[in-house]
């Protein structure tokens, strides 16, 4: 089937009361339009057309990076008049599939289902069954279950607000249909709209009959107006993503208490525990195990690693069977070879770490190459940076660094030496040295401290 994609998406969003075009919120850390493009994708390999308000730069710029075309809608006189600002962008015929920018949790097997469902006539409509369907279109039906027209809330009487069978808004309509119908739309309504949803009238008085795809998980067509429908989508969508971990055999501790804002792959029997965000593409190897209060960004986490709690991860790759944490942080280009342990209140950015060496306690590592076997005492501090440019450490393998001391980079200290605690490291050392700077003890006797009097 030959599709292309409409997304509306000149709604103003007033309730949301904000700067950032609605459609620009966020649901997961992905703004709710490209959420829809994203879905589009699976169908159509045209460009989607997006119709705009007075937004039209603010989401241009925000989507840059993506192939679009976009048709403004300079007043937005209804869903009808939208459909019909993105007309002249068309290259192809075929099919037309109109999505809303502001309804981001449908699936692709749902718009499939709807593209089925127009084959026959080239005209079908997303449908839902709701509780409450106030405020909806409603679908409404002859004796026989044919469609026969929708009518909106604020234009149906008593009988149609009963019908429990609401427009989702989403529907597949080919091309040469809408170049006929949409000229003809009126706005003679409770609205004063060009309501889109008239096409069914018209379909219908010209022998066309309108096929309709009824979701089976009606929260699929929620669309966001206010910032508690945004809440209650971003929650929706992570229940969504918790129950898939489950699935494919992920224990999540709580799955109310996990966010993943991104892609997140994780191997066989890893173990996230509460309120732990990822975000970006991580990925987590077998056996791995997350502590309470973790965020995780852009990483790539090894076998049988265990991170204790309330670490920050971000762009950092970390070798099997190592351990981070609790409290350690990991900036961006922290990497971390085999059997690593990095402990509390350690930070680590841009240094290679070799398999078995540990930096337990209380250190900044910057801008450092750190062997195999190191011993990195409590306290240590590379001195990476002379206020304009970065240095190098290097480490090598089996070198011991005592406590509370200052590696002033550039600096290279070589295998086996050990650093007594407290020392100043300022030159290059060889190879199994003990270096040591320190301000011999004095101990004076009969000290006398001061009192008050
Ligand atoms: C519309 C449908 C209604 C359906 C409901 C589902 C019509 C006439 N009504 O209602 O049957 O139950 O959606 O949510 O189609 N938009 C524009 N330009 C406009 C008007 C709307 O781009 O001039 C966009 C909005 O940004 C939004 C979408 O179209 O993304 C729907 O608009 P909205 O006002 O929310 O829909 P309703 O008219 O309430
Ligand atoms: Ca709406």
């Amino acid at each position: 089937m030959d599709v292309t994609v409409i997304v509306l998406a000149a709604g103003q969003g007033k309730r949301m009361h904000s700067e950032l075009p609605k459609v620009l919120h966020e649901v997961a850390g992905k703004s709710m339009l490209e959420h829809v493009l994203d879905i589009a994708l699976q169908v159509t390999s045209h460009e989607p057309i997006v119709v705009h308000g007075h937004a039209g730069k603010q989401l241009q710029t925000a989507l840059e990076h993506r192939d679009l075309r976009w048709a403004e809608q300079a007043e937005q006189l209804g869903t009808g008049h939208a459909v019909a600002q993105a007309l002249p962008y068309f290259e192809t015929s075929g099919t037309v599939l109109i999505l809303y920018g502001d309804v981001p949790l449908l699936t692709a097997s749902a718009l499939r289902g709807l593209l089925e469902a127009a084959k026959p006539s080239g005209f079908a409509v997303l449908t839902a069954m709701l509780d409450d369907p106030s405020g909806y279109g409603r679908m409404v039906r002859d004796p026989d279950g044919n469609l026969t027209r929708i009518v909106e809330h604020k234009d149906a009487n008593p009988q149609e607000c009963a019908i429990r069978e609401i427009n989702t808004g989403i529907m597949a309509v080919s091309k040469s249909h809408l170049d006929v119908w949409l000229p003809q739309l009126g706005n003679n309504n409770a609205q004063g709209e060009y309501y889109l949803t008239d096409c069914v009238e018209m379909a219908v008085g010209t022998g066309i009959s309108v096929g309709t795809s009824v979701l089976d998980d009606h929260t699929e067509s929620i669309g966001v107006n206010d910032r508690v429908q945004l809440a209650e989508v971003e929650r929706i969508f992570q229940s969504r993503v918790a129950n898939r971990l489950l699935k494919e055999g992920v224990t999540l501790r709580d799955p109310s208490r996990i966010d993943v804002r991104g892609e997140l792959v994780c191997g066989r029997d890893v173990v996230i525990d509460v309120n732990v965000v990822f975000s970006g593409a991580v990925k987590l190897g077998d056996g791995v195990r997350i502590g309470p209060n973790n965020v995780i960004s852009e990483s790539v986490i090894g076998n049988n690693v265990e991170v204790l709690s309330n670490c920050v991860i971000e762009s950092a790759a970390v070798g099997h069977d190592s351990k981070i944490g609790p409290f350690a942080r990991l900036r961006p280009d922290a990497r971390l070879d085999s059997d690593v342990h990095i402990g509390n209140f350690v930070e680590i950015k841009k240094s290679d770490i070799g398999t078995g060496s540990k930096v337990n306690h209380l250190a900044y590592v910057g801008d450092a190459q750190i062997g195999r076997r190191v011993n990195v005492g409590a306290g240590t501090i590379t001195c990476n940076y002379d206020g304009a440019y970065k240095h190098l450490t290097v480490l090598e393998d089996d070198v011991f660094v005592g406590s509370d001391t200052q590696l002033v980079a550039p600096v290279r200290v070589g295998a086996g030496v050990t650093i007594a605690a407290g020392t100043t490291v300022t030159d290059d050392v060889a190879p199994d040295r003990l270096v040591l700077s320190r301000v011999r003890q004095k101990t004076v006797s009969g000290w006398r401290r001061p009192k008050k009097k």
